[in-house]
């Protein structure tokens, strides 16, 4: 895919960013906007409580594909850090389990999104919240500044990956978690599929295969890695991303992507 994708990565969720605030329904998120396969199948997989007493608008403007926190384990106290937090509603979530005593900061690039996070902070009125504008390649924290890393659907959409997860392991304090809800591919993909730009801002194209994410993991220090497939993408789903099919996009590239993507829990410790 040509172009700098984290210039269209940023274009792309300004404008998404935009709409929730325009619709707090949402209609971005519930059709082949964005993180589509997500919209339909992943607020189920938030349960009620990690969700209560959040803002509608930090809810609808989930753009995720499962739960990290449903991984996190997170304590009170504790600092956490969620990298490409979106509209804010992993970080206020989260920021409900570490109460008083803890923090939590998100992360992302995007001022839309920002904005859209803050007034979501405003709105529940969390103080043990921050958000940060940046780069997840180049996290604006210091060493061993966090308890846990969480990110949800981000990392699939950048294209240095071992630096994210360098990152990442860079501010984690020892015994720190890693707790991340992300695409994986499963099985060989088309390389068609590959360049699709549609596919890469939906947060597919991007995805890396199980076993590369887990070499990454290991070649930055992680340990007690676990890849977990959640949720997998059929055909339909994809042809739904993709709007209408580039005629590059084969039926054979179709159907050999069946099935091919999965949202997964990505765990691991410092
Ligand atoms: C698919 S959305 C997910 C948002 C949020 N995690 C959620 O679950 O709703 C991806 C988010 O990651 C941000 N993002 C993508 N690449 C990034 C990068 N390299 N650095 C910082 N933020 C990034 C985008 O601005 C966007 O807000």
């Amino acid at each position: 895919m040509g172009g700098n994708i984290r210039d269209k990565v940023k274009e792309f969720y300004g404008e998404i960013a935009s709409k929730v605030e325009q619709n707090a329904d949402c209609s971005c998120c519930s059709g082949s906007s964005c993180c589509a396969p997500i919209s339909s199948t992943a607020l189920p997989l938030y349960d009620a409580d990690s969700i209560a007493n959040l803002p509608h608008e930090a809810i609808s403007a989930s753009l995720g594909c499962a739960n990290p926190l449903a991984i996190a384990d997170l304590r009170e106290g504790e600092t956490v850090l969620d990298l490409g937090c979106g509209g804010g509603i992993d970080v206020l979530a989260a920021s409900k389990y570490v109460g008083q005593s803890g923090k939590v900061y998100g992360l992302d690039m995007t001022d839309e999104m920002l904005e859209l996070a803050n007034r979501n902070r405003e709105r529940m009125g969390a103080t043990n919240v921050e958000f940060l504008k940046g780069y997840i390649e180049e996290i604006p924290l210091g060493d061993a500044a966090v308890d846990v890393v969480m990110s949800n659907c981000v990392i699939n959409l950048c294209t240095d990956k071992k630096k994210v997860l360098e990152e990442a392991y860079r501010v984690l304090k020892p015994g720190g978690r890693l707790a991340i809800a992300d695409i994986v591919s499963v099985k060989e993909v088309p390389t068609r599929i590959r360049q699709a730009a549609r596919m890469w801002m939906s947060c597919i194209a991007g995805a890396l295969d199980v076993g590369e994410y887990e070499q990454i993991l290991v070649n930055a220090g992680f340990r007690d890695i676990e890849i977990q497939p959640v949720v997998y993408y059929t055909r339909q789903t994809l042809e739904q991303l993709l709007d209408s099919k580039p005629e590059h996009i084969s039926e054979s590239d179709l159907r050999m992507a069946d099935g091919a993507f999965a949202s997964a829990w990505v765990k691991a410790v410092k």
